[in-house]
């Protein structure tokens, strides 16, 4: 049912764990299983330098937010904002279609971190 790839990101999760000076923070639930999941981001000139999530969701929320810090990580803002499920899944090697609101959460979650971090500045999307 899942991929190696989804397989080693939930059993080896990269970038777990909470950044507690991050620039930016993203906290997002989804409605279709009441999952919760925080971003936290660094920027530095604009770019992520850092990058961490910390998750209350299923085995393919962890996977695919693993897979969303890597995309992201050293990205610009505008790079990340690109981002999508579909890149998340596709890196993942596919993801079961009843597994793909998983994915929402990684991607809803990074552009929430950075539009908190773009307010903050007083800058917009
Ligand atoms: Fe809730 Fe996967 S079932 S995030």
């Amino acid at each position: 049912m899942y991929s190696e790839k989804v397989l080693d990101h939930f059993r080896n999760p990269r970038n777990m764990g909470e950044i507690p000076d991050a620039d930016g923070v993203g906290i997002v639930g989804n409605p279709v299983c009441g999952d919760l999941m925080n971003i936290y981001i660094k920027v530095k000139d604009n770019r992520l330098v850092d990058i961490k999530f910390k998750t209350f969701g299923c085995g393919a929320a962890i996977a695919t937010s693993s897979m969303m810090t890597e995309l992201a990580k050293g990205k610009t803002l505008e790079e990340a904002l690109k981002i999508t499920r579909g890149d998340v899944a596709s890196n993942l090697e596919g993801l079961p279609p009843v597994k793909m609101h998983c994915s929402n959460l990684a991607t809803d979650g990074l552009h929430a971190a950075i539009e908190n971090y773009l307010e903050k500045k007083g800058r917009k999307k």
